[in-house]
């Protein structure tokens, strides 16, 4: 019976499809899909996304971030939602600031982008908790993401809020909004397959929840080969060419195409090249792709408590096409911008059907999409990560590149090759504003032992998230010891040993107040022991554990089960009576910081108490806040703190959080050359090993009053204050790499167009920020120079007259463009050898 009505009520949702199909042909405003093309307003579409993650900037960031998606080629915007920012409390919304939804979507709207909202609402996203409010893991009898009742109230009840929302603000393409897609769960597939028969129902049940809202445009569900009908099921990963959806009437989708990965405290930070990234772009639109995400586009910051966890860094930059701060990072931007002007010139070709496949060699292949109408596109590829490859295709010849495609919109010219980069490459610097004086600090020191007003008392050890409820980092737990005067050790003998386990992600271990040490877990284990001799005395001695959750975990099974903090055993050995058990005694707790309690990190709060000033400010000493105040730096650049000197702790700025910072925990991993041929992976090409895993954190300009803003840091190891700079971010130089004959866009419509009969030359293009000059050339080659921008170095054929042209075109210009002619660099160097130019421009 149940069974029957569900299938009625799928075969009414079908004809609702075909119904809102038949739309199309009348022009009104619709989405749709077919096995080809997403389908808007009729226009049947291959598009380019990437995810912009709105609470990872601010507001004011956002046009100029949606204006250079839009410059770098993207039709649409792809977010998640926010469930625990919009609610923190329940039944309590916020959607003001950074969480300013409707602004966001309306903005992308503005510059005429669409937009695919993951409502989820379960989000992953390295987000503190998957983006789940943690008031929801003590809803009585909740179990989170299985089919479990008051889950599922939670979720369709949020969901509809953000739908209705949406519906209000007639912000879906059927109403006239940029919303032309939407996501239901998050990679649920995997998580099914855990959990079985559950697992099932949890995901049907998902499925006709959201369809049932009745947005008018349609539901995806990533990672879930089992999405029913109408939901189209998409792919995640590095490269997805592979995948093909659940029906061949549904079009091939990639969610999330990563750009790079996400910094993890503890670890190194990653890197993806842009001809590796173009690569598997090209192989996912040459196998009939029809809808390409770049996650992330901009990561952004994990401002205040949002990072996912444990141990997720406060930067999220991702190594995306614009890095954390919003400026370019280049060359990935500008070469995945040619890919897509690439990509749209052969649209009326791919869109029209599947592509025939002709293997050109071992590890060569041609994929050619042809219309009724005569458009031609065709992808040559050469999956052979070591070796070019000379192929006949048509009736010409072509080279490619090891782990390279080529794009021939009109089946014969090459406009693009993915490991041909044109686009200029940029190394950015980020230079100390420069103050009278450096930051005046004050500073006031933290009780490491008290067991004042806001404690109190049980038996045992508590779960840390159960006390906190996460409402803070940090939670105390206090207990005394008595140690008899006539203890062994007291007359010469051996330390006892205090033991702490722990299931993270921090602690510091204080005795009578003084800092004894501190231990920390890492992403792949969070867990911890702490073990150490103690410096206990005769008497009552106070044992002080600070613990710290480091962001709560952001995926896995069952959200409900998660637990953080000292859940045990705690121990001292080496005693006279052996080894004392201190985990079933009275234990006192304190629930945060007393500095947090009295918002020192706010404008009202900081002056509360009082802070120590001039040559008594606290310098290497555990649990101190300092503050200070400062002037904003002229000029727009993106700016961010220095905080290379101190340890671990958080940072505010206006009584805004900037974020936890840790320094003092090093990347350990490895690092090493980097090669773009050959399958990417997240361990592959990571750089910073040894070093802070993230040194700068971003200070958003718009949290700036123009003098007397009031910075405030919490430190909880001991660092030097005195080392916190700020400064500002920008160009340092700019690169071209470019080899002779190297394929252009350029080249190819002139040709097009008939104004030359014979291939161009590329261009070196270079160009600093607005507001910055070429004020000299560093390094230029003709010939075959070797290495990458910033550490480029004549090979064995080297033009003489190298620098010529650039010395006379580009220095005090801010940008300029030099043919890659041997006869502007004194004549060919070595005929007959294939050569490129390498140069690199100093900006200032
Ligand atoms: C995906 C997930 C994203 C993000 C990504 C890693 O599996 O859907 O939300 O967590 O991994 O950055």
């Amino acid at each position: 019976m149940v069974m029957g009505l569900k299938l009625v009520m799928w075969n009414v949702l079908l004809l609702e499809m075909v119904f809102l199909s038949s739309w199309v042909f009348c022009g009104t405003a619709s989405v749709s899909y077919d096995h080809k093309a997403i389908i808007v307003n009729g226009q049947r579409r291959i598009l380019i996304s990437g995810s912009i993650h709105y609470p990872r900037s601010t507001p004011e960031m956002w046009p100029d971030l949606i204006q250079k998606a839009k410059d770098g080629g993207l039709d649409v915007i792809q977010t998640y939602v926010f469930w625990n920012g919009h609610e923190p409390q329940p039944g309590k919304y916020y959607f003001e600031e950074r969480y300013d939804l409707v602004k966001f979507m309306k903005l992308v709207k503005q510059a005429g982008l669409y937009v695919h909202l993951r409502i989820g609402p379960y989000a992953c996203a390295e987000w503190n908790f998957g983006g789940f409010p943690v008031w929801l893991k003590y809803v009585p009898g909740i179990s989170f993401r299985t089919n479990n009742g008051p889950f599922k109230a939670a979720m369709q009840k949020f969901t509809t809020k953000i739908v209705n929302m949406m519906k209000a603000e007639r912000l879906y393409e059927t109403q006239g909004g940029p919303i032309i897609l939407s996501q239901i769960e998050n990679e649920y597939g995997p998580m099914e397959y855990e959990l079985g028969a559950p697992g099932k129902a949890y995901s049907e049940w998902a499925a006709h929840m959201a369809v049932n809202q009745g947005t008018g445009v349609p539901w995806v569900m990533c990672k879930q080969d089992d999405a029913p009908d109408p939901i189209i099921n998409a792919c995640n990963g590095f490269y997805c060419d592979y995948f093909s959806p659940n029906k061949d009437y549904k079009p091939k989708m990639w969610t999330e195409a990563w750009t790079g990965w996400f910094t993890e405290f503890g670890g190194p930070v990653p890197y993806r090249p842009a001809e590796d990234l173009a690569f598997s772009v090209a192989r996912f639109i040459q196998k009939g792709g029809s809808f390409i995400n770049y996650y992330m586009y901009h990561g952004g910051t994990n401002f205040a408590r949002t990072a996912g966890g444990p141990f997720i860094a406060t930067s999220y930059d991702y190594d995306a096409p614009l890095d954390e701060y919003g400026l370019l990072r280049e060359p990935k931007w500008g070469h995945l911008k040619d890919l897509h002007r690439a990509i749209k010139l052969c649209e009326p070709a791919l869109v029209s059907g599947d592509p025939s496949v002709t293997p050109l060699g071992n590890y060569q292949e041609a994929h050619v999409f042809k219309s009724k109408s005569g458009a031609c596109a065709a992808f040559l590829a050469n999956y052979n990560e070591h070796s070019f490859a000379k192929v006949a295709f048509g009736n010409m010849h072509y080279n490619l590149p090891p782990w390279s495609i080529s794009v021939l919109p009109d089946c014969k010219h090459t406009v693009y090759n993915t490991a041909r980069v044109g686009a200029q490459s940029a190394q950015m610097k980020m230079t100390p504003v420069v103050y009278k004086v450096g930051f005046d600090w004050k500073s006031y020191n933290e009780e490491t032992t008290s067991y004042g007003d806001n404690t109190f008392t049980m038996v045992g050890l508590l779960e840390q998230i159960n006390t906190t409820r996460d409402q803070t980092d940090y939670l105390w737990y206090m207990t005394d010891v008595k140690i008899n005067p006539d203890e062994g050790f007291l007359k010469g003998g051996k330390w006892p040993f205090l033991t702490v386990l722990s299931a993270g992600h921090a602690l510091h271990v204080f005795v009578n107040g003084q800092l004894s040490g501190s231990v920390y877990g890492s992403l792949e284990n969070p867990k911890l022991t702490f073990s150490k001799a103690a410096n206990l005395r005769a008497g009552v001695n106070k044992i002080s554990l600070l613990s710290i959750a480091v962001g709560l975990p952001n995926v896995g099974p069952h959200f409900e089960t998660w637990n953080a903090g000292v859940l045990g055993p705690v121990s001292l050995s080496g005693l006279d009576e052996g080894r004392r058990d201190l985990s079933w005694q009275k234990w006192s707790y304190k629930i945060g910081l007393e500095g947090e309690a009295l918002s020192l990190h706010s404008l009202s709060g900081s002056s509360s108490v009082e802070w120590v000033e001039g040559s008594f400010v606290a310098q290497k000493q555990p649990l101190t806040w300092y503050k200070s105040t400062f002037n904003a730096p002229a000029g727009n650049e993106p700016l961010a703190l220095d905080m290379a000197s101190m340890g671990k702790g958080q940072v505010w700025i206006n009584g805004k959080s900037i974020g936890r910072y840790w320094p003092g925990y090093k990347a350990s991993g490895t690092c090493g050359s980097c090669n773009y041929a050959g399958w990417f992976t997240e361990k592959k090409c990571l750089s910073n090993c040894g070093e802070a895993s993230q040194r700068w954190y971003h200070v958003p300009r718009p949290w700036l009053n123009p003098s007397g803003n009031l910075l405030v840091v919490f430190e909880e190891l001991g660092g030097n204050p005195y080392g916190i700079s700020l400064v500002k971010r920008g160009i340092s130089s700019v690169c071209a790499d470019i080899f002779e004959w190297q394929p252009t866009l350029m080249n190819w419509q002139m040709q097009a167009s008939g104004k030359v009969n014979k291939p161009l030359r590329p261009k070196a293009h270079l160009s600093c920020a607005p507001g910055q000059k070429i004020s000299s050339i560093k390094f230029a080659s003709f010939g075959t120079p070797e290495g990458a921008c910033g550490s480029f170095r004549e090979g064995s054929c080297h033009a003489h007259n190298s620098y010529d042209a650039f010395e006379k075109y580009c220095i005090g210009q801010q940008s300029c463009s030099v043919t890659v002619a041997p006869e502007l660099f004194g004549g060919d160097p070595c005929p007959n050898v294939m050569k490129k130019l390498s140069v690199e421009a100093i900006c200032s």
